[in-house]
């Protein structure tokens, strides 16, 4: 077999054979095919694309590359969640452990934060002592003993993914709704857990800027699911806007544990009720969403899921007085209100350019060797619908150096559109895609 054939076909718009998608995911992994040709075949695809079945076959591959995590140890379903990324989004720290709570098994593997985006490994860093690298058997045990354990995504897991998004970053194809899903599904099958619920985001802050691309992919998604025998549900929500109040590592935590507590924003608390709902009818633990919404409920009241969030930090060596305590968290040492001069209805925000701001800031990482600091980032105090009167502040920044305030608070200022009129309703949830959707 040649790459250049497998080039010229593809970029002819013909179909790749199973054996040719694993020659070249072999030839990715051993670095026996050379960076050019790589990118040639990832434009290739950008442009013509892949059917069903040759996405699944990139994907399973691609999972194969390396080790499949084996979870058979663990009793019952393990449930996985995962979100295609954006600012804010701090769900699996309030998801997890609420649905742990209800007595479903979560087995979570997750990634840190890159560009404008963030990560829950980074943001779970921030609690003194937390640790994210347990041995495979050290997380097995856990999650046999308290229901729970998020730790963070070994080398081992989907290298030819990991490489080959490298490729694709530099090459303008990370864009391409066949490599990203592939991406995605070859981590989550190597980690091993038997179902998935997945938030594909769409908007100014995410990877799909259109409700219309964000249900493609979530269609995709799920098709790879089913093909593989993992049943897979994705939501399509909105990234036009920060997911709550707070961005950034320690302030991320600090809003969880607020949500925990009942006093989380009303759009954290929906989405994280919604996606753990799915996870419990998808484990078997509820007959409906429904049911399951009362339960999850009764859990965020009874502040169960608080605490199997506390024991989760013990057991993995953090200090769960923070539950408690919110200031054991690493604090910024300045704190600067953003004010505007003009009055109105804030109707837009640019959403990547507040994960840009708060990277700025430190809270982010530009390339992935770049150290970040967990304690700074921003208070989105207004959001979409809500009135700003002249001078009001709309957001706070939380800093370690003074240098960077300025600039960053003019960035925030650019990023709000205001309107003297007050904009319609604006959706949380788009949708959901099932197997069940694409029969
Ligand atoms: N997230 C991934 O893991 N891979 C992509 O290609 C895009 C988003």
């Amino acid at each position: 077999m040649r790459v250049v054939d497998l080039i010229a076909k593809k970029r002819d718009g013909l179909n790749l054979s199973e054996q040719e998608i694993e020659f070249f995911v072999e030839g990715i992994t051993t670095r026996a095919i050379p960076d050019y040709q790589v990118a040639a075949l990832c434009m290739a695809i950008f442009f013509q694309g892949m059917d069903r079945k040759e996405i699944s076959n990139l994907t399973l591959k691609m999972a194969h590359s390396g080790e499949i995590v084996d979870l058979s140890g663990i009793q019952g379903k393990k449930i996985d969640k995962h979100s295609t990324g954006g600012v804010g989004d701090k769900t699996t720290l309030v998801v997890t452990p609420l649905v742990a709570s209800c007595g479903v098994k979560v087995a979570k593997m997750s990634g840190r934060g890159l560009g404008h985006t963030g990560g829950t490994i980074d943001k779970l860093e921030s609690i003194p002592g937390f640790n994210v690298n347990l041995k495979k058997e050290e997380f097995i045990q856990q999650v046999n003993k308290i229901g729970l354990s998020v730790i963070a995504q070994t080398n081992e897991l989907a290298p030819a993914d990991k490489y080959l998004y490298s490729l694709r970053d530099v090459t303008a194809t990370v864009d391409s709704i066949p490599l990203i899903a592939s991406s995605i599904m070859s981590k989550k099958i190597a980690s091993g857990a038997d179902n998935f619920v997945l938030d594909v985001k769409t908007g100014n802050g995410a990877f799909m800027a259109t409700v219309e691309e964000a249900f493609e992919l979530a269609r995709t998604l799920v098709g790879i699911g089913k093909t593989v025998g993992k049943e897979t549900i994705a939501y399509i929500t909105d990234m036009n806007q920060p997911l709550g109040r707070l961005v950034g590592n320690s302030l991320e935590v600090q809003e969880a544990i607020l949500t925990l507590n009942g006093e989380g924003p009303e759009d954290l608390v929906e989405l994280s009720v919604q996606l753990g709902s799915s996870m419990l009818v998808i484990a078997g633990c509820s007959a409906n969403e429904s049911e399951a919404r009362k339960l999850l409920e009764s859990k965020l009241r009874s502040k169960k899921a608080l605490q199997k969030f506390a024991e989760m930090i013990e057991i993995q060596g953090g200090d769960r007085r923070v539950v408690d305590n919110l200031d054991l968290l690493p604090q910024a040492k300045y704190k600067y209100d953003v004010k505007i001069a003009r009055e109105g209805y804030v109707t837009e925000i640019d959403t990547k350019e507040i994960g840009l701001s708060a990277m700025k800031l430190g809270a982010g990482r530009g390339s992935k060797d770049e150290k970040i600091d967990l304690a700074v980032g921003l208070e989105m105090r207004k959001k979409i619908g809500d009135f700003v009167r002249a001078d009001e502040r709309i957001a706070v920044i939380y800093s370690n150096s003074q240098d960077v305030i300025s600039g960053v608070a003019e960035k925030i200022r650019g990023a709000y559109k205001l309107s003297s009129v007050k904009p319609a309703y604006h959706d949380l949830i788009y949708g959901k895609v099932t197997s069940k959707d694409l029969e």
